[in-house]
């Protein structure tokens, strides 16, 4: 079955429904048990017959998202971040050391800083336009990850998944990629060599901005110990984001399908003007990443970003953003909706690669000639 036909199919069972398309919300915290000796039988904690641990819709929600990976495990979170923090406590252990792309997702970045340092864990970070030659470099006898996020926060450099997953193999390392600009619909990691996947649900799989959620999906090595931590923080989903992620997962296709044309005739448009200097966008033949993106991904989202010729001071961006009605100023994009934000590369260690302002942009399903009229004005406004 194709992908596209399995997303309509898995994760329901009509029969077991009552004849209903899509499973009932289950609330609760108490699940009683059918009698003393299932009770005696259950008492392993992470196992347990309680709301926290496992419901019927977390597991089929969990059970879709592992077929669409191709995966051997999958646990749904409370957030993106979530999902990205999990793994991480799960894999390392105390003064352990971790290598990550420098073009990370900022929360990421601060998670690894500011929480992950008080267990003594170092960081050292990877060019993510140079990803394969200086990764090999970087590792010491006591690294345990490798972290992948793929194309990266902003600037979206794409990095040579295979190439990095063959490296961390031969040193015995982890690998976590967050798969969240792709999601599973476009780019499968496990068959890149990653050991972990994590993703924002929130984006991409949600679709419709009213859900905060996350899954991380491992190989079998990782399974247990990653349930385990999650459970063992109390990290769980509620039963409406459940349920919405569920129902959103039924249209991922159609949606990323439009947001990513919109956003291909955006980035084409946005080339010929001439206040533009770059447009990031790893689909772009021109890009420095173009040829690794064709070979691992079979699409691209609705994000992308591009660098005008100069900076400008934010009186100026002020007056670009004064312009926009359909795109809104916002943290997060996946959805419908159409986005812009203007990423700050200060926490960088590889500083003045990008010497104009960066505009970070979600094409949501809105009609693409809006959206280049509506940009070609707001960019006018920064000559005025
Ligand atoms: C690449 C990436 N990973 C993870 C997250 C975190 O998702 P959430 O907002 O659900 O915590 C985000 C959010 O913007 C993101 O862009």
């Amino acid at each position: 079955m194709k992908i596209k036909t399995q997303i309509n199919k898995i994760g329901r069972n009509s029969k077991k429904q009552k004849g209903f398309i899509n499973p009932p919300i289950y609330k609760g915290s108490t699940i009683v048990f059918n009698n003393f000796k299932q009770y005696k039988k259950d008492l392993n904690i992470y196992e347990g017959l309680y709301g926290l641990n496992r419901t019927p819709l977390s597991d089929s929600f969990e059970e879709a998202v592992k077929k669409l990976y191709r995966c051997d495990a999958v646990v749904a979170v409370s957030s993106g971040l979530a999902s990205v923090a999990v793994p991480l406590l799960a894999l390392l252990s105390q003064n352990q050391h971790i290598i990550v792309t420098d073009s990370l997702y900022s929360p990421t970045r601060k998670f690894i800083e500011n929480q992950l340092s008080k267990y003594g864990v170092e960081v050292d970070y990877y060019d993510p336009l140079d990803s394969e030659n200086k990764i090999e470099k970087l590792i010491k006898k006591n690294t345990k990850i490798i972290y992948i996020e793929s194309p990266g926060t902003g600037t979206f450099e794409i990095q040579d998944i295979p190439k990095i997953t063959k490296i961390a193999k031969k040193h015995n390392i982890a690998t976590i990629a967050d798969n969240t600009w792709a999601s599973f619909l476009f780019c499968n990691p496990f068959e890149l060599g990653v050991d972990v996947v994590v993703e924002a649900v929130t984006k991409y799989i949600n679709g419709h901005s009213d859900v905060l959620m996350g899954i991380v999906a491992s190989t079998k090595k990782y399974s247990k110990v990653i349930r385990d931590t999650a459970k063992g923080y109390g990290i769980c989903c509620g039963s409406d984001e459940l349920y919405l992620s569920l129902r959103g997962l039924r249209t991922i296709s159609i949606r990323m399908e439009k947001s990513q044309e919109n956003a291909f005739l955006l980035a084409e448009h946005l080339q010929k003007n001439k206040l533009v200097s770059n447009v990031l966008h790893p689909g772009l033949s021109g890009n420095k990443n173009y040829k690794i993106w064709k070979r691992d991904f079979t699409g691209s989202s609705g994000l992308f970003a591009f660098e005008l010729k100069k900076k400008y001071s934010d009186a100026k961006m002020e007056k670009f953003y004064k312009k926009l009605k359909i795109f809104e100023l916002g943290y997060s994009w996946g959805g419908y909706e159409s986005l812009i934000t203007f990423p700050d590369l200060s926490e960088r260690i590889i500083k003045d690669r990008y010497k104009g302002s960066i505009i970070r942009v979600h094409c949501g399903l809105a009609d693409i000639k809006d959206l280049k009229e509506e940009m070609d004005k707001a960019l006018r406004a920064l000559e005025s």
